[in-house]
């Protein structure tokens, strides 16, 4: 049968506003997920008889693209579930990715495509950025209106979002997980109940929007430190936005010193956080210091792929 395996993420700027329909950018890490299909008598997910409460991501990959005969769906991650580094995105697109390839249809398009379906129907409201860049891989900037490295444009309801590829430098980020397992879905209908009643979190809103674009160009000059302040200040916005905590606003805090900056990333309320360093150790040391765990990355890897495939690997 067929292996996949798809890429975790990190949002640099933009999470939460993008649900709007405004801009942000992520980049794919080398953490990954990978997801095996294979031929059973019944619907199986890591040996276990699948159940749509327990396994709401599969058992609506499978709605989406599956309608052969029943399989075991069979899960291998690198990244801590509800750590806001794209676990569900990542085990959604790999699942997807098998099942397409075991019809001979797998391209990272249709994936991309299915994968958000399947966000959007878990999460209740999503953007296509987490689906898209593990996907894609690399950089993914999601946008309005359609830029240079356009690759697709994905529509829900009144919304619409164009995804662009980005090539990444070389920047070496650390991540701080706080070991706190938030969901996506009620995080994210929160901000939208917030910026409905509250003027100022509508403004973060518009705010983040804008500074998503010069933080894009200042990466791609290569101006760490004007990225270390966007991000500083999207970390503030989020918090403006009510999806902080205080363990991620005492990892920033440590990282000052020892970062060009640093922010919560993905739908916050506990999960990660993210620090743009040239000193890892550093960095790490001052993450660990306020409980978080930390975990240096590398970003812009590769997207969706097939893996080689032997039954006894299974
Ligand atoms: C979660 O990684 C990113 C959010 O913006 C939700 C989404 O885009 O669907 C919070």
């Amino acid at each position: 049968m067929k292996r996949c395996s798809a890429p975790g993420k990190i949002i640099l700027f933009g999470e939460h506003a993008v649900v709007f329909g405004k801009p942000a950018f992520a980049l794919a890490i080398d953490l990954r997920i990978t997801s095996t299909l294979s031929a059973s008598t019944q619907y199986l997910v890591n040996g276990r008889p699948m159940k749509k409460q327990y396994h709401m991501y599969v058992s609506s990959a499978l709605d989406q693209a599956w309608d052969g005969p029943p399989v075991e769906v069979v899960t291998r991650s690198q990244i801590p579930s509800g750590s806001g580094l794209g676990s569900s995105a990542a085990v959604t697109v790999a699942t997807i990715a098998a099942m397409l390839a075991e019809k001979g249809r797998f391209q990272a398009e249709a994936v991309a495509r299915k994968a958000f379906e399947v966000e959007l129907a878990v999460q209740g409201r999503a953007s296509p950025t987490d689906t898209s860049t593990s996907s894609n891989g690399h950089g993914v900037l999601v946008a309005q209106e359609k830029m240079d490295g356009f690759l697709w444009r994905i529509e829900s309801g009144d919304k619409s979002w164009s995804i662009h590829h980005r090539e990444v430098p070389e920047f070496t980020f650390v991540i701080g997980y706080t070991g706190i397992h938030a969901s996506t879905g009620p995080l994210v209908a929160g901000v939208k109940a917030l910026v409905d009643s509250s003027r100022d979190a509508a403004k973060a809103v518009d705010r983040i929007a804008e500074l998503v674009m010069d933080g894009v160009n200042a990466m791609e000059k290569g101006d760490k430190a004007k990225v270390g302040r966007l991000m500083a200040e999207n970390h503030q916005l989020l918090n403006t936005l009510g999806v902080g905590h205080a363990m991620l606003d005492r990892a920033v805090e440590a990282c000052g010193p020892v970062s060009y900056g640093a922010k919560m990333t993905g739908a916050g309320g506990g999960g990660s956080m993210i620090a743009l360093t040239d000193d890892p150790t550093g960095a790490s040391k001052a993450i660990a210091s306020t409980g978080c765990t930390p975990f240096t990355v590398k970003v812009g890897c590769e997207g969706v792929r097939l893996e080689p495939y032997a039954r006894r690997d299974s």
